[in-house]
């Protein structure tokens, strides 16, 4: 008997790619809740197009409680929750931040609420490497005490691992995860799902694709006299499916009870620090296109390098990545330009 699990923010980049996975696991069901206001409801005709099911999504914004509960009044079966509908962008973060605060911890206020009305016992939030702000030590483990926050979407994550902590304390039935993603990139393997990036995108490997499509001359590389090996910033990039994967293997701990504590935290990273300029090579041999780029200055707020110890992950979710810096460009390449031969 397969369990029904709610996924908040279905249509996203990495919602949809976990639905999935936890369909091709065989053994979750899924309703997705989505406003739609950062993704497009067509999301869920290429999740049908991979693994062949149709999958229900309620374009409902889940900052409006009452819309938000009618979904768990129509699936009193729902199990679990896997909570990944925020905003996510660190600029327009520090430029709106009532609109950041509102939004992420509004909506995890109903998450929450939802999961003690409707007695949902586990739950499952994506959080950041950003909670970290600017580390001393690496890698990262999740003893690394977080630091002051670089941004209001950061501050919107450290705030809500802490309200969900909180929540657990009247609550001993409810079960959490936190899981804080380092840098997820690239797009399903058949390049039929991916991130549809605002457009002016802002991350790194969507850049380098747009530049290779010819859709940009040119992008820039923010410094390169950093104290790194060859002097561009060092991030720890993992597969969008790795990271998918995970969420499977996080909800199959809570559901069989494998957890400790209430609440516990989980790094997803790959482990590896890769360079700027090592992304920008690995795009280059697999798309065969020379890409355009200039050395400019460093990007404000940015730190040199930051890269994560998973290792607590490996050990008690079961859970290894199994793409390298390769497969996320081959990935996002192909994605683009499916994207091309759609006019998206
Ligand atoms: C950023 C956010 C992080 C968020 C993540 C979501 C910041 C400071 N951090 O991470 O909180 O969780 O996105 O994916 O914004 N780069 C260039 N040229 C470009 C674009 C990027 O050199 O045109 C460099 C950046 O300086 C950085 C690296 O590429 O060193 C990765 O940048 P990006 O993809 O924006 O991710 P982060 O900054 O690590």
């Amino acid at each position: 008997m397969k369990k029904k699990i709610l996924v908040t923010g279905g249509c996203g980049y990495i919602g949809s790619h976990t639905i999935i996975e936890l369909i091709q696991s065989g053994r979750y069901e899924v309703v997705s809740v989505d406003s739609n206001v950062r993704s497009t409801p067509e999301t869920m005709d290429r999740v049908e197009k991979i693994t062949g099911v149709k999958v229900k999504n309620y374009r409902v914004d889940i900052c409006n409680g009452p819309a938000f509960f009618k979904i768990f009044e129509e699936h009193p079966d729902i199990q679990g929750v896997i909570h990944f509908a925020a905003f996510k962008a660190v600029g327009e973060s520090i430029e709106e931040p009532l609109m950041y605060y509102r939004n992420n911890l509004g909506a995890l206020a109903n998450v929450l609420e939802a999961c003690r009305h409707f007695n949902i016992k586990a739950l499952i939030f994506s959080s950041s490497c950003a909670v970290y702000g600017e580390v001393q030590t690496l890698p990262v483990s999740e003893q690394t005490p977080m630091g002051q926050a670089f941004c209001p979407y950061a501050h919107t994550k450290q705030i809500g691992e802490e309200m969900i902590r909180n929540m657990m304390v009247p609550n001993p039935d409810m079960n959490a995860l936190i899981l804080r993603y380092f840098n997820p990139v690239g797009a399903h393997m058949s390049g039929l799902n991916g991130e549809l990036s605002p457009d002016k995108p802002n991350n790194l490997v969507p850049i380098i694709m747009r530049v290779a499509s010819g859709k940009q001359p040119s992008m820039t590389v923010f410094g390169d006299d950093y104290d790194t090996r060859d002097g561009s910033c060092i991030r720890d990039y993992l597969h969008v499916s790795d990271i998918a994967d995970a969420h499977v293997k996080a909800l199959d701990y809570l559901l069989e009870h494998r957890n400790e504590q209430q609440c516990e935290v989980f790094n997803l990273g790959s482990g590896n620090g890769v360079s700027v300029l090592e992304m920008l090579a690995a795009a280059e041999q697999v798309t065969g296109r020379k890409l355009h780029y200039v050395i400019g200055g460093r990007r404000a707020g940015d730190i040199p390098a930051i890269y994560g110890d998973s290792s607590r992950a490996n050990t008690l979710l079961h859970w290894h990545c199994h793409y390298d810096v390769h497969d996320m460009m081959e990935s996002a390449w192909k994605w683009e330009q499916y994207l091309d031969s759609k006019n998206i």
